[in-house]
């Protein structure tokens, strides 16, 4: 079992120290020499492409997080309207739907029920259905209109690392991809992005190097008994990864929330030594930037203990900061890709210091086949 973990001595550090090759390999092949993206996989006709006018993705567990940070990026780059939601609760609330409508289904496995079922009724409905799937041949591509496989190769801990990265990537292809066929954005600016998107390798790659404080952070950390997560626009549902991550993992009850609700009711459990996660939005982006800032003074003005996710320069988040965790500078919407990083190695050291299997964590099920 050591040989298979590669040295490492969890398939979770193994599998994160995967992702800027299983990013590149979702990459491979998706674009030609102009930036221009060929999707050929995705078997929907451009005429379908151009008459959907709601897209629902939908998902379950990290997998639904990928979702929320899609719609972000998707929405902005096509201007459709994108709505998130899990799939335990789509298929029992009656969504509306038609043909016009694309539902993306995001899974790691392929197999997870309640997204089979959630894909099932949004056919029923006549809605196109476009898959966002790791593990070839499982049930849920088999059974969507079209399929847009993640190259992350065999995911083995529980806990979806390189899954994840690589769903959002699949994620800014398809909205890109949508954008293109659509002409919504012109074509020098899809290449400009799709540039971009072949830097995060690169940047992930550099975060990884910076580990070593982060796993140390996590080492001093495993007494804590609870955590909250701060994050703003992308960077909120990066926040709810962080906390799901440190449940899963760690057994550590922990909370995501977008800071701009931190006064409407999280700040009222921050005490003397609360460990705060803050996950700041790239210094370009200056009316987001500040506000997130303020409230990790907010914060730390009532004792916690502030651990600062910021871009390389970002002298602001010194003052206030604990820890400070350096990410490279990302453009907003790409930012989770490296920002996730750092908050998966905590959860893991985390976990691993209070003598938990990291791999195996109890009550969890890699793939829930059962709804
Ligand atoms: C389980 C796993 C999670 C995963 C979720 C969705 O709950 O423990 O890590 O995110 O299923 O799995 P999927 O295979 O559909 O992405």
């Amino acid at each position: 079992a050591a040989a298979e973990k590669g040295g490492f001595d969890w398939f979770m550090l193994k599998e994160i120290a995967e992702q800027p090759r299983a990013i590149a390999d979702t990459l491979l092949g998706r674009t030609d020499g102009q930036g221009k993206l060929v999707l050929d996989e995705v078997r929907l006709t451009d005429q379908d492409l151009r008459d959907v006018d709601k897209i629902f993705v939908v998902a379950c567990g990290t997998a639904y997080h990928a979702g929320l940070i899609a719609k972000y990026a998707i929405e902005h780059w096509t201007r459709i309207p994108v709505e998130v939601e899990v799939a335990s609760e789509f298929r029992y609330r009656d969504p509306v739907l038609d043909r016009s409508t694309l539902v993306v289904v995001i899974s790691q496995s392929g197999e997870t029920m309640d997204t089979l079922m959630a894909l099932r009724h949004a056919k029923d409905q006549k809605a196109r259905v476009l898959a966002i799937c790791n593990a070839n041949g499982s049930t849920i591509p088999r059974e969507s209109d079209a399929v847009l496989y993640t190259h992350a190769g065999p995911e083995v801990a529980v806990a979806s690392t390189k899954g994840f990265l690589t769903q959002l990537v699949a994620c800014y292809l398809v909205g890109l991809f949508l954008a293109q066929i659509r002409g919504i954005k012109y074509e020098d600016e899809v290449a400009a992005v799709v540039a971009e998107l072949h830097r995060l390798p690169e940047a992930v790659a550099q975060v990884l190097e910076q580990m070593e404080p982060v796993r140390e952070l996590g080492r001093s950390m495993a007494e804590a008994d609870r955590m909250l997560f701060l994050g703003r626009h992308v960077s909120f549902p990066v926040a709810l990864e962080g906390a799901l991550k440190l449940k899963e993992l760690a057994y550590i009850h922990a909370e995501g929330f977008a800071a701009g609700e931190l006064k409407h009711g999280p700040i009222a459990v921050v005490d003397e030594g609360t460990p705060v996660v803050v996950v700041v939005p790239p210094r370009a982006r200056d009316l987001l930037h500040g506000k997130v800032v303020s409230n990790i003074q907010e914060v730390r003005a009532r004792g916690a203990r502030t651990i600062v996710i910021a871009e390389e320069g970002d002298e602001d988040v010194v003052p206030y900061a604990d820890h400070v965790i350096r990410v490279p500078r990302t453009p907003t919407l790409l930012a989770p890709v490296v920002t996730t990083v750092p908050l998966q190695v905590l959860a893991c050291e985390i976990a691993d210091s209070r003598g938990f299997d990291v791999d195996q964590p109890r009550n969890l099920a890699k793939s829930v086949t059962v709804e």
